[in-house]
């Protein structure tokens, strides 16, 4: 196979979606679908990849961040005139040329080999992508003559009741010679139902010229188009799907499948088990022999071995040893970092924290902008005071301290090794190494005052009575 170019249509307004978001930036599996048309493209080795722009082309743009290069198309005025925007930038390109769909993310690049291997073989001037599937509507009817050979593409909304009760329709993917897509192109006219330029068109005007155009039979489900959230969510349920088949392949339990939600970028050990309700987003990495509870949300963050996460817990850009514990109701937040075998408990918040080895704050408790060591107690209700209102500050707590309940860290302010605090301190200056804290007012005892009040009160009562 000599090596194609690709030009990648992703200029559209995807009216149908109601969105500010271009269509194929639209999320699916937590990826844009823009990405899975672009690394079908990539694993074809191309000579090169255009990409055409055109509706909020600039957020498209900045997603391709240089990975292709880029035609824009200005208004876009339909798929024909898309593939014209990009010939400029294949000008010095003879060969054949791969058109995709940027709405068309289960495309595989097997496909698109076995669709190019096919074109070669045959020496058509066009080849384009079909299949059969029973509810056509809304895709391009494939027309069919004489001794079977396709002899048009009409467009739903061009099309005659006979055209429309056909089941074969166009994939939108097609291999074309360069040469002859350039000359094509120029025949297009806008003389349909949408007034614009369909590269569809480029099938019947190739036969019209006595030129060679094949089909090739595809699967259906991986040329689904998206078009509308209905289309989308179609989608995102098979890849969905997919995604938790190859997880459950390699060893990961799911107590219930259809109840968790697992990224295309996500990477989990085996023995691992997930609980109803979970939601593994971004680049997270899971070890293995981890239990994530039902309802938990992690996204991009880094657990390792036998770590558990129980019940609704929403971790952020965390990493989380081996052997670390979390939840229920814990809320990571980015930067923070829990060292082996530490524990975090019920309604703790942590961002930009460390928790060492061993350590453990079990309930109640913020702790932002802090170092923990290893072996240290975080009595229930501690908070580190991280902000005065204009900047952050950050809290020491070195090895072996003991927090008692409901203490208020100042910071910046350390707290060196082995000291105790006792509860209800509101620590406001350092404190040396196996120092006691003590910051509470004296407690004092009055013998009987309750009774004697209580006797108070029952006397007024009677004399209202
Ligand atoms: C298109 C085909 C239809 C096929 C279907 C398969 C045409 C005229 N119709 O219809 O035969 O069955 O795909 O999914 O080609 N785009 C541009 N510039 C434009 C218009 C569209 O770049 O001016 C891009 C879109 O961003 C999209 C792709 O081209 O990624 C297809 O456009 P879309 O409007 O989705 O075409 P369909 O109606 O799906
Ligand atoms: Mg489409």
């Amino acid at each position: 196979m000599t090596a194609p170019a690709v030009i990648i249509l992703a200029a559209g307004r995807g009216k149908r979606m109601k969105s500010h978001t271009p269509k194929v930036l639209h999320s699916v599996g937590g990826r844009p679908m823009l990405e899975y048309v672009l690394r079908t493209a990539e694993a074809l080795a191309p000579v090169q990849t255009v990409v055409v722009v055109g509706h909020r082309a600039e957020a498209v743009e900045a997603f391709l961040a240089g990975r292709a290069a880029v035609a824009r198309q200005d208004p876009p005025r339909g798929t024909g005139d898309a593939v014209r925007c990009a010939m400029a930038a294949l000008s010095a390109f003879r060969g054949t040329a791969v058109i995709l769909s940027g709405d068309t993310p289960l495309l595989s690049a097997e496909t698109v080999a076995r669709l190019l291997a096919g074109h070669e073989r045959s020496g058509a001037a066009l080849t384009l992508a079909t299949t059969r599937i029973p509810d056509p509507g809304g895709y391009g009817r494939v027309v069919r003559g004489a001794g079977d050979a396709v002899t048009a593409v009409v467009e739903e909304r061009d099309a005659a009741p006979e055209h429309r009760a056909i089941s074969e329709v166009n994939a939108g993917i097609y291999a074309i010679e360069s040469s002859y897509l350039a000359a094509a192109l120029t025949l297009l006219k806008a003389d349909n139902a949408q007034g614009e330029y369909y590269l569809t068109d480029v099938i019947g005007i190739a036969v019209a010229q006595g030129r060679l155009v094949c089909a090739e039979a595809v699967d259906a489900e991986e040329v689904i188009g998206i078009n509308s959230r209905g289309d989308l969510a179609r989608v995102e349920a098979i890849v969905r799907e997919r995604v938790r088949q190859q997880w459950m392949a390699q060893g990961v339990t799911m107590l219930d499948p259809a109840r968790v939600l697992i990224d295309t970028g996500v990477t989990i050990g085996s023995d691992t088990v997930l609980a109803p309700g979970v939601w593994l987003e971004g680049a997270t990495e899971i070890g293995a022999a981890c239990v994530i509870g039902a309802g938990s949300h992690i996204i991009s963050s880094r657990l390792g071995e036998g770590v558990e996460i129980k019940d609704h817990c929403v971790i952020d850009r965390a990493v989380i040893e081996d052997g670390a514990s979390v939840g229920p109701f814990a809320h990571l937040r980015p930067d923070t970092v829990l060292r082996k075998k530490s524990k975090v408990g019920n309604f703790v918040e942590l961002k930009k924290a460390e928790l060492g080895a061993g350590s453990k704050a079990n309930h109640l408790t913020y702790l932002g902008d802090a170092t923990i060591g290893a072996d240290v107690n975080i009595g229930a209700g501690t908070i580190t005071c991280n902000y005065d209102g204009e900047h952050k500050h950050r809290t020491v707590i070195e090895d072996g301290v003991f927090v008692g309940s409901d203490t208020q860290f100042v910071a910046p302010v350390r707290v060196g090794k082995g000291a105790i605090i006792a509860a209800g301190a509101t620590v406001t200056a350092d404190v040396p190494e196996d120092a006691l804290v003590i910051s509470r007012v004296k407690q004092v005892v009055k013998p009987g005052w309750a009774k004697r009040l209580r006797e108070t009160r029952g006397k007024k009562k009677e004399t209202r009575g």
